[in-house]
């Protein structure tokens, strides 16, 4: 027997950020989308806890106990009197530490996979609770759609979206680690007063509308003048995809990934094009929102 999950990665149309708090998170109003990029981790009884990865990145996803995937399933037996003896598997399509959750991603699907195999049968909420201990960004990875995230991102609203946006997204050569960007952003604002962060009506608005213009003229990072301090190519990057005819270049998230948004399909494919041909970075991928947050596709014997 085993269960297969797959779950989307996100991209933060809208991240705004206050200052530090004494715990050294930062109050949030982090606008997710869920995006049509996909990791699926499978979950087979094992004699112990393993984790294995593949695709294309997978040589750069650590096989230990600091791994998302790993940290659910010992949580999730911890509060059932349970072993861990899992074997979770991850296909891992979601670019790894690009600022697309990909972790969050796995956090979140070893979570659910494991309830379904174990039978341990936990509510939404044991779900979420558990999500929010594992990162800012899993609970969003278990609910998908769009949603507002507030406190360190982990307290979820979910939003109305009134169509399909189509994003292109540009892999960096190198990861940044969130830390390290929210450090910078400490750094960067140290003399500012940084407002409490806030989301944007407009851009709840245009989300609800599905217009992909308004949302491009509402969409923010507060976190890109620190991505871009430690990565200062991202900014060849933003500058291909805008002249490609983006509506909107950003740093998805901490980064380094970059998101465009396009008006359709269609330019979404040009966007892409000329990015592949830019030299501006490592790879790129379309993909369209919001999707479905983690979901079992394959439980089976
Ligand atoms: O919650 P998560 O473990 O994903 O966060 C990773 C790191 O990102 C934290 O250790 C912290 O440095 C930073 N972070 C933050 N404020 C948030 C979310 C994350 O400072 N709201």
């Amino acid at each position: 027997m085993s269960v297969t999950v797959r779950v989307p990665a996100k991209v933060n149309v809208q991240l705004a950020v206050g200052a530090a708090r004494p715990d050294g998170f930062h109050d949030l109003a982090n606008v997710f989308l869920a995006v049509g990029l996909h990791d699926e981790v499978t979950a087979t009884p094992a004699d112990a806890l393993r984790v294995t990865c593949s695709g294309p990145d997978a040589g750069q996803v650590p096989l230990d106990r600091t791994n998302l995937a790993a940290r659910a399933a010992i949580a999730l037996a911890g509060r059932h009197g349970l072993e861990p003896a899992v074997h979770l598997h991850i296909a891992k399509d979601i670019p790894v530490a690009g600022g697309m959750a990909g972790g969050s991603a796995d956090g979140a699907g070893a979570l659910l996979a494991c309830d379904e195999l174990w039978g341990t049968n936990a509510s939404r909420e044991e779900l979420l609770d558990i999500c929010a201990e594992l990162g800012s960004d899993v609970p969003f990875s278990l609910v998908g759609g769009a949603a507002l995230g507030t406190g360190r991102g982990e307290r979820l609203t979910g939003l109305e979206v009134g169509g399909s946006f189509h994003w292109v997204f540009a892999m960096a050569e190198r990861g940044l680690s969130t830390p390290a960007v929210f450090r910078e952003f400490d750094r960067l604002t140290e003399t500012l007063d940084v407002p409490e962060p806030v989301a944007s009506q407009e851009l709840l608005d245009a989300l609800a509308k599905g217009d992909p213009d308004a949302l491009a003229a509402a969409v923010s990072n507060d976190l890109q003048p620190a991505a871009l301090s430690l990565f200062p190519e991202l900014a060849g990057t933003l500058a291909a995809g805008r002249a490609a005819g983006a509506l909107a270049a950003l740093v998805s998230g901490s980064g380094p990934t970059t998101a465009f948004l396009a008006r359709e399909e269609e330019s979404a494919r040009q966007v892409a094009e000329a990015l592949r041909t830019s030299g501006t970075c490592r790879t790129v991928r379309t993909a369209s929102g919001p999707v479905p947050g983690a979901t079992v596709v394959a439980p089976g014997r």
